[in-house]
């Protein structure tokens, strides 16, 4: 497993999220040994997964394992409120922490995003919000989520504090980031720069990236690992595998985690034995050749 130092943290590349650990036939507990012991010490929430249960499942799995909390660094998300919509008001993003943490069973976090941009943000709101939130020890670091680099910058006017993480989907079925760079200025549809280049914005401004929904085509369309909608790239994930002695899956985060950008990977499996594929498969090292042939064989073309 490669860590990377993030502020006061010594930080997994790859992250535990745990949007579905709500999910009936899990077992939160060894999600989360599982999960520690392959060398993930990161995990990701947020106020609105299961309406606040699964912060608070992560909470009692957390108290009933071994696991200490001053082992692990905790994020959770604020910011979407399912009756309204978006809201980054001071208020809101106040109340919201206090009702994580409370959830969470803890008295810090070590990382506060702001979940989906909220187009009528008030800079300065949000840099009260986070003066009032670092000042009482409550969040150590910050940083947003699905946001583009003028957003980032807009945010920047006002808040003081570094902006230290994006959360954006990618992956090998979700190449957006990559895609209009390898086809700039080309006339395709992937050219088209659907993020304002945050890829490159994120690594300028060390910000670092947080791939979700890894293992996910489309918008939660579902995994495309061992999906027969995907033979050519499934084969060459397992030709990959076979060569490292991994699995699929492990291949399928390796080729995020190749990428220099120092992205952390989000996984979302709850099940403990695909949760051990990826920790075992987290010292993969892709060449340059198997990167691009992955990036081919799941449809993408070069110029
Ligand atoms: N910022 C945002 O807007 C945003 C949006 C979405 C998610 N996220 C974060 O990203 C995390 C990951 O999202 P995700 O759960 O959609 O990610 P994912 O890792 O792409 O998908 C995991 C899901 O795929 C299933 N799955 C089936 N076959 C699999 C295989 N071979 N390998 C791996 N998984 C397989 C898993 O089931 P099993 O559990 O049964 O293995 C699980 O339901 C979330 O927990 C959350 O923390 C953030």
């Amino acid at each position: 497993m490669k860590y990377f130092d993030i502020a006061h943290m010594h930080a997994s590349q790859v992250v535990l999220g745990v949007m579905r650990i709500n999910e009936a036939d899990k077992d939160p507990v060894r999600a989360l040994e599982t999960a520690f012991d392959g060398g993930i010490n990161f995990f990701d929430n947020a106020d609105i997964y299961g309406k606040g249960e699964c912060e608070t499942i992560f909470a009692d799995a957390l108290a009933k394992s071994s696991i200490k909390r001053d082992s692990i660094y905790i994020q959770t998300k604020v910011g979407i409120r399912p009756s309204i919509a978006f809201d980054f008001s001071k208020k809101h993003i106040l109340e919201a922490v206090e009702g994580s943490m409370k959830r969470l069973k803890v008295d810090y976090l070590d990382a506060l995003l702001l979940h989906r941009p909220d187009t009528l943000v008030e800079p300065e709101e949000v840099a009260e919000a986070f003066d009032a939130l670092e000042q009482s020890g409550k969040v150590r670091t910050f940083g947003v989520s699905n946001q583009n680099p003028y957003q980032v910058e807009l945010l920047k006017t006002a808040v003081r504090q570094p902006l230290l993480y994006n959360q954006l989907q990618f992956g090998v079925m979700h190449t957006g980031m990559v895609d209009q760079g390898i086809l700039v200025n080309m006339n395709k549809p992937e050219s088209v720069d659907l993020d304002g280049g945050a890829l490159s914005y994120s690594r300028i401004h060390e910000m670092t990236i947080q791939a979700w929904s890894p293992f996910q085509y489309g918008f939660f369309d579902g995994p495309f690992v061992g999906n027969e909608k995907f033979p050519v790239l499934n084969a060459k994930l397992q030709e990959l595998a076979d060569k490292y002695g991994v699995t699929p899956s492990g291949i399928a985060i390796a080729w995020i985690n190749r990428h220099p950008a120092k992205m952390q990977t989000i996984i979302g499996t709850i099940n403990p034995s695909r949760i051990k594929e990826v920790t075992d498969a987290s010292d993969v090292v892709l060449t340059r050749e198997e990167w691009y042939a992955i990036y081919q064989a799941a449809g993408n073309l070069l110029p």
